[in-house]
This record gives structure tokens, sequence and C-alpha cells, in this order.
């Protein structure tokens, strides 16, 4: 069975302040979403990448990736995104070739995952599981709150959900390819990650254990951590 990595990579990253769309920013002198590529090429099983650009940097995103040479046994498509980072998934799934039957999708955001996590990932689905997720425990306690109808305003808290049961889930996630084109198809409305979707058809998502260096690249102290973790690894 063939795995490809899709990497939403069309974000504009507003969060991290003003600058390139995030995937496109340097994290010790390399791209992040470069960092993300290599992360997903990096497992054995992994053939094929299709790489989701912003639609109006698709040819920068390939001279890019075409300067920083990935294995052999890698292939390299590039797509055009979309406004949402679901849009984006889908355009990556709708230029995935016949044969990959098994489908991660990376966000270009966590460039650090490494491939142990990966193949746990791939593992998962290989035994059976239509939706396979990585997670971790939460270091804080998360409150559901009424939000504020202006921002900065003071907000309502309205429970507490116990700290035990809640993981906060990373990338990449994995999926029997079928499934998840499925849910695709047939899945509207807001939604922050792949599993999510397949949840809604009722299908069962399973856990396996995350990393904490697959962390999202969202704001700027984490461009701080993600260099700090790089120069660590160089040792
Ligand atoms: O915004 P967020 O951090 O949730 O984005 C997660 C991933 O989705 C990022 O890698 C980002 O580049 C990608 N994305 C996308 N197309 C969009 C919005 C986000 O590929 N329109």
């Amino acid at each position: 069975v063939r795995t490809a990595a899709v990497i939403p990579a069309a974000g504009r990253g507003v969060r991290l302040g003003p600058g390139a769309p995030k995937a496109l920013r340097a994290l010790n002198g390399t791209p992040m979403l470069v960092h993300a590529v290599h992360a997903m090429a990096a497992s054995r099983a992994v053939s094929l990448v299709v790489v989701v650009a912003p639609p109006d940097g698709s040819a920068e995103v390939k001279s890019m990736l075409d300067a920083h040479a990935l294995p052999e046994r890698t292939d390299v498509l590039v797509v055009p995104g979309g406004q949402s980072r679901q849009e984006s998934v889908r355009l990556g799934l709708d230029a995935l070739p016949p044969g990959y039957d098994i489908v991660l999708v990376h966000d270009a955001a966590r460039p650090l995952v490494p491939v142990d996590t990966v193949d746990s990932v791939i593992e998962a689905v290989r035994g059976g599981a239509p939706a396979v997720v990585p997670a971790v425990p939460l270091a804080d306690t998360v409150k559901e709150v009424e939000p504020a109808e202006v921002a900065g305003a003071a907000e309502t808290v309205l429970a507490t959900p116990v700290r035990a049961r809640l993981r906060a889930v990373q990338t990449p996630q994995g999926f029997d390819r079928g499934t998840l084109v499925r849910a695709h198809e047939s899945v509207t409305g807001e939604v922050t990650d792949d599993a999510g979707m397949v949840e809604r058809l009722g299908l069962p998502v399973v856990v396996v254990p995350g990393h904490e260096e697959a962390f999202k690249v969202t704001r700027p102290l984490d461009l701080v951590l993600a260099e700090a973790v790089l120069a660590r690894r160089r040792l």
C-alpha cells in the first residue's frame, strides 16, 4: 500500500505577524515548508508529497523545493490552494494519482514533527483504522466561554471540561484515502482538522501518541522555540 502526504501550505499566517505567507518563512535559514516536506519524506513509507501552495505562489514554492534535495524515493507535486484550509486539502486530494491508498494530511506549520510520530500514524492506518490522529495531553486547563461580541471584552465561563480527558491534536493525521475523500465530499461547515470531518461521518478516529516537537508554529514565540529545537538537533 502506497502512502502520500498532503501538506496544506496556503495560509497567510496572520497571527505570526506581518511578512511572507507562513509556510515560506525561514527557520534557521530554511523555509518552514521545506522542513515540513522533509519531515514527511523522512518516513520510508511516504513516496509522494503533495504541497498545496498559496494560489499566487506555486512557481515560487516549486523552485524553493527544487533547491532542497529530497530522498530518491520521494516525489513532490505542487498545486495551488484555496480560501480555507479545508479547501486547500481538498485541492491536494484532487491532485493525488491512483494507487495511494493511505493519505497523511500534515500542516506546513508543524515543520519539526519527528519521523517516529509519522510512522506510528501510518502504522495505525495500515492496521485498519479509517482515521488516525497524533495527540498530546494538555498542560493548561481549558474553559468553554460565551465569546464576547466585541474583541477584548470580558467573557463568561460556561463550562470546564475534565482536563484528563482532553487531548491537543497534531498532524500528520492519517486516513484511508476513500474515507478522507468521502469526508471532504460530504461534510460542510467549519472544521479545524480533517479527522473532525471523519467523525461527522460517524466513523471511529484513533488516537496515537503525538510529540511535543510536533507543535504548530502560530505566534512569534513559536518561531523562537522552533529555532531552539533545530539548534539542539544539530548538536
Ligand atoms: O491557520 P492554521 O494554523 O490552522 O493553518 C494550518 C495549516 O493550513 C497551515 O499549514 C496553513 O498554511 C494551511 N492553510 C492552507 N490554506 C488556507 C489556510 C490555511 O493551506 N487557506
